[in-house]
This record gives C-alpha cells, structure tokens and sequence, in this order.
C-alpha cells in the first residue's frame, strides 16, 4: 500500500505499524489494512468518475467497517448474497445505494432485497424474473431491476474469472437475442421498473479493448430498446474488473485516465445511436481493496530442495497458506513477498512461500529472491492481498482465518478478529461443551 515503507531496522511500516509490534500484539499471521490507501484510492474512483456512479465489488472484501468506509468516501455497494446484504444493512448502509447481484438468487435474498428497498437488482436468468414479479405483487412493490447481459467478448483473463464469454452462467446474451426478450419482459411487467443493462466481463483485466468491445455492444442494445420499445432507459452498468499491479511487471490504469477513456466511449456510441446518455456505473472491487492490504506471516521453517541441473529452491513455509490465500492455486496468480522484520545482505536466493495445509499446491507466493539466510522467527509480508483473500478464505484443516486489523497514523483497530479453535468448534454439534 501507498503508506508502507521499510524503516531503519529494515522492518516493514504500514500506516506507522512496525508490523513486528503489530504481530506481537494480534498475532501471526495477520493481514493488514491500510485505511488511507483505501480510503484514497475509493476517492480516486469516486473523483475520476465524477459522472459516473461508483459501486464498491463487496465481494472483494467486506466487514461492517468497509461499508462505512465505502459509505463515507460516497461509493455506493455492490453485493451478491444475503450475507452480505445483511453486513450492508448492519452497517447501516443506505439501501437504496445497494445494488444486488448474483445468478441464483434465492426466495428469501429476493424478498430480504425488495423489502430492505435495495435501489437496484440486476437480474440474472428468466427464472429470476419470473420470481421477483411474483414477491414485488404479493407485496405490492414495484422492483427496481437492471438486466445483466453478456456482450460476447473474451476478455484476457484467467477462464475462471472471465463473465462475457457465450459459454458461462452469467448473464443474458446480446448475440442469442436473450437479453432483448429479458429487458422486453421486464419493461411490460407493471412489478418492475426497467432502470438499464448492466455488463460485467470479468475481473483483473488490463486490456481496455476488452471493455470498448462489451460498451459498444451493449449500448447498440439499449439503443435498439429505445428504438422498438420506446424506453429510454435511465441507467448503464458496465462492472468491475480493473486489474492491479500483483508484481512488478503489471501495469495498472489510473481511475481518472480509465473514466475519461470509458466516458467517451459511452458518449460517441450514444450519440452515434442518437440516444441520450444514461447514468452510467462502475464496480471496482479489486482495484480499490487489492492494494490496500498486505498479509504478514511468520517463517515456521525453511528447507532447501534440489531441482534438476544441480540448481535447488528454497521452500520457506509460513503459519498460514491456502485457507488464507487461495488464489495462486486456484487461479495461478502471481504475488511477491518481502522479508519483514529486519534489514539482511545475504545474497538472494530463489525461494517459494508455501503454507501449512497438507497438499503440495498450497503455495502463496510461487517465485521470489529472498535473502538466503531466511530463518525460523522471521516475518514474510505479502502485499496486494486485499482483494478475495479474506474473502474466499476457509477453516481448510481446521486452520483458524486471520484477523483484519486496520492500520492509521501509527494505531490499530481489528476490524475482523481472529477466529478460534472454539469458533469451529462452536459449529460442530458432537463437540463437547
Ligand atoms: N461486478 C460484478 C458483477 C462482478 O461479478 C465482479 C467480480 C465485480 C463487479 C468486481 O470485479 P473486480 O473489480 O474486483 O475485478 N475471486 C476472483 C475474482 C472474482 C470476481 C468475481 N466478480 C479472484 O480472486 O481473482
């Protein structure tokens, strides 16, 4: 994050934490969330986009205190279950700055939604629509609702991640007509209120192109709706998915460069189809939590395992791993990692972080120089793990998740405590009491 630097010791500071003093208070391993960068670069999005609406990708990472956060900086929210719906609502998140996801969203998340007042529902599949007519009359409501749709691009990603390809769950597809028919139902229907589409084709992409492609599609579709069926509709939501610098070789765009790139692509295409602007949205997740964010963890062991050629790796494991982490082996990413709790001169040597969990893919950081005379007691801090680290984090091994503790001018806050042994055990109802 912007407010980290090594200081005279040769020990990592975040937000004016010595991470060693921040370990010996909360624990090993930790992950640390720097509320400046946050908070800035939520500003950024808010302040580049100024004539969009921004809504913060929950799904990234959310806890009660980023929704106030994201609350205060004037972000509105993007969620994707009841769960969390229900942290928006305890935060005390206005609804109306809600906008809620997902491709099978069930009775009771719909009813929660409708009945919180959730300003806006992007619905996902027929069956979706058909359900949601169903609640808002038995109720008498009106739904607010965007159509998702799939423009048809493959955006260069990892596949698992990548949402605008025909062949996936999501969406509604331009090129079948699907989506057409969905927006059409959805505009007769008197229980819903057509507010726009909404596009999102996938998550850590770099290329622009892939963006300029999915917005020229689907702006061809909201102006063949204000064509035949005489809507215009107010709203335009073209999602998420801005990539961030993992390692030193990604390259990532500048909100305000991005905003003005995709604001003159939404204007040209508009007037091009002689249809007037809609409001236009954005959901960044990962590029405004990823960076903020760092996990410490301390070395437990390290062992030196030849390789072919006569040349060897160094294998450093550390107190956490893929219940921490999952994305390097679920998705192959790549992260670095720095020693953090003291200055060395040792020559570097190529080592591999892996966790503590009982499989050989549980790696958290495949390639980095560390310096060789890495040890036992040391701490490794991994940066960039704001963003799906937390929140796809699991009890795999029955290994407890790390707490969340929020960093700012030299003070924490834990914002997500650790969890226990007796957490997990809370959960299993053969265990003694
Ligand atoms: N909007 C929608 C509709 C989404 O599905 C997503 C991400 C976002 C916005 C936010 O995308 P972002 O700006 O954070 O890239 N677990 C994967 C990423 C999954 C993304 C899912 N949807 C990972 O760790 O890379």
């Amino acid at each position: 994050s912007t407010n980290s630097k090594k200081n005279g010791d040769g020990a990592l500071e975040v937000g004016g934490v010595d991470v060693r003093d921040l370990l010996a208070e909360h624990g090993s391993p930790a992950y640390v969330l720097d509320e400046d960068d946050f908070r800035s670069r939520a500003r950024a999005f808010k302040e580049g986009f100024k004539d969009f609406d921004v809504y913060y990708a929950g799904k990234a990472f959310l806890c009660t205190t980023i929704v106030r956060w994201v609350m205060e900086e004037g972000l509105n929210l993007d969620i994707c279950s009841g769960g969390e719906l229900a942290v928006a609502l305890r935060a005390g998140a206005d609804p109306k700055r809600l906008g809620f996801h997902g491709n099978n969203k069930s009775v009771s998340e719909l009813t929660r939604a409708l009945e919180a007042g959730v300003g806006r529902i992007i619905v996902d599949s027929q069956d979706e629509i058909s359900r949601l007519i169903e609640l808002a009359a038995e109720r008498d409501l009106v739904a607010p609702v965007m159509v998702r749709v799939t423009a048809g691009v493959e955006a260069h990603t990892h596949e698992y991640i990548a949402t605008a390809h025909e062949d996936q769950k999501f969406g509604f597809s331009i090129t079948s007509g699907a989506a057409y028919e969905a927006v059409a139902r959805v505009n007769e229907a008197p229980e819903l209120q057509l507010l726009g589409l909404h596009s999102h084709i996938g998550s850590q992409i770099f290329d622009s192109s892939g963006f300029e492609v999915a917005a020229k599609r689907v702006i061809a579709l909201h102006a063949r709706v204000s064509d035949e069926l005489g809507v215009d509709m107010p709203e335009l939501d073209l999602g998420g998915g801005f990539g961030i610098a993992y390692t030193t070789q990604d390259d990532p765009a500048d909100p305000a460069q991005l905003a003005t790139e995709m604001g003159k692509i939404v204007e040209h295409e508009c007037r091009g189809f002689g249809v007037e602007v809609p409001k236009v949205s954005i959901e960044p997740g990962r590029a405004i939590v990823g960076p903020a964010m760092c996990t410490v963890y301390s070395v437990g062991t390290v062992k030196e395992v030849e390789l072919d050629a006569g040349a060897s790796r160094t294998y450093v494991s550390v107190d956490g791993g893929m219940s921490d982490n999952i994305r390097t082996a679920l998705y192959d990413a790549d992260y670095s990692c720095t020693l953090a709790n003291r200055y060395s001169d040792a020559t570097p040597t190529l080592a591999r972080v892996v966790g503590k969990h009982c499989e050989s893919g549980d790696i958290i950081v495949k390639d980095e120089f560390l310096p060789s005379d890495v040890q036992p007691g040391d701490l490794v801090a991994v940066p960039g793990t704001g963003a799906y680290c937390r929140s796809m984090a699991s009890n795999y091994n029955h290994v407890p998740r790390p707490p969340v503790i929020a960093v700012k001018d030299g003070r924490t806050t834990v914002v997500i405590r650790r969890e226990t042994e007796d957490d997990m055990l809370a959960l299993d109802m053969g265990a003694a009491q």
